[in-house]
């Protein structure tokens, strides 16, 4: 599934995210790029070791804990340090491509499977023209740019790619999960059951039989289906 998740950062944040990506240290994309992405990948991006990166990871992490929406949608069992990357002059798109199934972190630090991929958005989608990123899934073609602080999650199966920006800078923020349900279609299942439970629990209260009951089978399903 294709998931919109709105406001991961605050306005302060985005702000500070900003500040902090106007001023880094920007470095060709290819040199981190396999062999098949070197091809298509033509961006820049941060290092991972710098002292922005690290204040950026810290901004998002938080971000992405305290959010409502985004620990039942993605079930995340392990995330990749979050990356950031920047779209525009002669360095502008990214050809289609799948992304590596297992993600090795740096210094030794482990292994992620790359159940989902996740761009955050941190530049205004009026500050920059193109920068669309297209994932192709089942329901064919989806275009997806976002307002600044919102993320969308999509199945890290899928093919992907940014189209060129041709006026301003599109930066954003990329990173996999591994989820704790290994399948997209559980998932989708889990999290459309939430949603409903949700509903359900304002409508009739935390303490109606019917609540009690479908909030049981739902933890039973992540018994069932979690890998934790
Ligand atoms: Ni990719």
């Amino acid at each position: 599934m294709l998931l919109h998740i709105r406001e991961v950062l605050r306005p302060d944040e985005l702000r500070r995210a900003q500040d902090i990506l106007r001023t880094a240290p920007w470095q060709d994309g290819r040199l981190t790029a396999g062999e098949q992405s070197a091809q298509a990948k033509n961006n820049e991006q941060l290092r991972e070791d710098c002292d922005a990166t690290r204040a950026l990871q810290q901004l998002l992490l938080r971000g992405l804990e305290r959010h409502p929406i985004f620990f039942s949608a993605a079930l995340p069992r392990q995330i990749s340090p979050p990356l950031f990357n920047r779209y525009g002059g002669a360095a502008n798109s990214f050809g289609n491509h799948v992304d590596s199934a297992v993600r090795f972190l740096q210094g030794g630090a482990g292994r992620v499977r790359t159940d989902i991929s996740c761009t955050l958005f941190l530049a205004e989608p009026g500050d920059y023209d193109g920068g669309e990123l297209v994932v192709e899934d089942t329901f064919g073609e989806q275009r997806v740019k976002l307002p600044a602080g919102d993320m969308v999650l999509y199945p890290g199966t899928s093919v992907h790619r940014v189209l060129p920006v041709t006026r301003g800078y599109r930066t954003a923020s990329y990173f996999w999960i591994q989820s704790m349900a290994r399948s997209d279609e559980q998932r989708r299942l889990l999290f459309d059951m939430d949603n409903h439970l949700r509903h359900l629990r304002s409508t009739y209260g935390e303490t109606d039989a019917g609540v009690i009951g479908l909030t049981g089978t739902y933890h039973n399903l992540l018994r069932m289906w979690l890998d934790v």
